[in-house]
């Protein structure tokens, strides 16, 4: 047997990029790859890119160039660009960096061994279809090997709101919701090899619909289904459409002691006017309404949220309603960011806000979210929290790990090891984590 070849990955985006970072490394290894952490010395860099913002794609071709070199050492190194620039740029890619070897959209991953092969003859590699099967099937099962405390399942992909600002209707394609009896299988799976903590994920998650016994499961179905799994400690699950939120899973959260009270749900502006020009089909009153409800069934419940500045024709009056909504509702955790034209997408086309009166509005949002999220954050200290360590803290002799909030807890790590789940007493909040004592 030849020296394994080795793989390197790069994920770029969001977290359904992580999880299929972990199955191509795996579908892979079928191939003889084990993984590298470093470019330098693999026989396969494969770029996991995404396309949500401009910024997000543009550094998928400054990351190429920084290839060039190595290719040029090395030309048996194989390049390839997988995820969203992926499906959306196609062709285009090897155009404009011909030493790309092999260009593969999300869902043909389960592709990727015939095209290892073909590549390695030589050839070069496209596959930004959207075929029938569900991918991850046909890809090779997670080998046996134990895992880390904490993991990503994908449960459903793809998306039908059409929100006039995004690119995932396009990248991703219709929504898809995996079936319920392969999604508990592979959770099993997990658990058996050490996992205790299981986020669900999806574009739109709690659209979930997979076919199940008895009919379709809705994902509160399918979360009072794995809560039932034993060794399974914590579910979780992003991302959520408030028009998703369905009385059973506001409910769930106030029933299933594993279910975290941690949610996020974008609402991305505070306007009516805007939201209706972004295709959202709620208002800024229903949805803090519906954060009500879910307070309701969870009181201490940390709501997260996504927050778009600049999309066109806001102006500063609905900017301001946005940063009432924000004072409204107090988020534990937020991502704010500037609207930035996607090709293809409706916004796109529209006349767009002068790019200073949007940084402007991104500081002035950003800076009352993180003094919410600060507020949030201080405001544990003195209470028991529950941590499920996951690894050395930044510090010699600590041990951090998330609370049931998924705020980061440090801890002295004496008598602790990965994997452990333990009651710990906040005595102090820094800027990005909580320090704590065990009790
Ligand atoms: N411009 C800026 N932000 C965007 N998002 C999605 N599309 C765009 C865009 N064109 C943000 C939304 C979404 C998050 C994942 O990214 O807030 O919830
Ligand atoms: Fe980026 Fe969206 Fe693709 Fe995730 S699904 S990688 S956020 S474009």
């Amino acid at each position: 047997m030849g020296e394994a070849k080795k793989l390197f990955i790069k994920t770029y985006g969001c977290q359904m990029n992580v999880y299929d970072s972990e199955r191509m490394a795996e579908a892979l290894g079928g191939q003889g790859y084990v993984a590298t952490d470093t470019p330098d010395d693999a026989d396969m860099i494969l770029l996991n890119t995404c396309h949500i913002r401009e910024k997000a794609a543009e550094k998928v071709y400054s990351e190429l160039g920084r290839f060039k070199p190595l290719k040029a050492e090395r030309p048996d190194l194989k390049i390839g660009v997988a995820g969203c620039v992926a499906q959306a740029e196609g062709e285009e890619i090897m155009r404009r960096q011909p030493m790309v070897d092999l260009v593969v959209g999300p869902q043909s991953y389960h592709r990727l061994p015939q095209m290892e092969t073909a590549v390695q003859g030589g050839a070069k590699a496209l596959d930004t279809e959207f075929p029938e099967e569900d991918k991850f099937e046909h890809l090779k099962a997670r080998p046996k090997a134990s895992r880390g405390p904490t993991a990503f399942l994908t449960v459903q992909e793809g998306c039908d709101k059409f929100c006039a600002f995004c690119v995932v209707p396009y990248t991703r394609g219709a929504e898809v919701s995996r079936p319920a009896s392969r999604v508990m299988a592979e959770a099993r799976d997990l658990v058996e090899r050490g996992v205790r903590e299981i986020t669900l994920l999806g574009q739109n998650v709690n659209a979930y619909h997979g076919e199940g016994e008895g009919g379709d499961w809705s994902l509160a179905r399918l979360i009072r289904e794995l809560a039932e799994i034993d060794g399974l400690e914590r579910i979780r699950f992003t991302t959520s459409h408030p028009n998703d939120m369905d009385d059973d899973l506001i409910a769930a959260h106030g029933e299933v002691e594993k279910l975290m009270p941690y949610l996020h749900l974008p609402v991305q502006a505070g306007s009516d006017r805007i939201l209706k020009a972004m295709n959202r089909k709620h208002t800024a009153e229903s949805y803090i309404r519906l954060i009500e409800r879910i307070r309701a069934a969870r009181p201490d419940i940390l709501i997260s949220g996504d927050f778009i500045v600049g999309f066109p024709g806001e102006t500063e009056e609905d900017f301001q309603q946005t940063l009432s909504l924000v004072e409204q509702v107090r988020y534990g955790q937020c991502f704010s960011f500037k609207y930035s034209p996607r090709p293809g997408t409706p916004a796109a086309e529209r006349a767009h806000v002068d790019e200073a009166e949007k940084d402007d509005r991104l500081r002035r949002l950003q800076a009352l979210l993180t003094r919410q999220q600060r507020e949030v954050q201080d405001a544990m200290v003195g209470r028991e929290v529950k941590v499920l360590f996951e690894k050395p803290g930044r510090m010699p002799g600590q041990m951090v790990g998330k609370s049931e909030y998924l705020h980061s807890v440090h801890v002295a790590a004496e008598g602790l090891a990965r994997g452990d789940l333990r009651q710990v007493r906040i005595t102090e909040s820094a800027p990005n984590s909580l320090g704590g004592v065990l009790v």
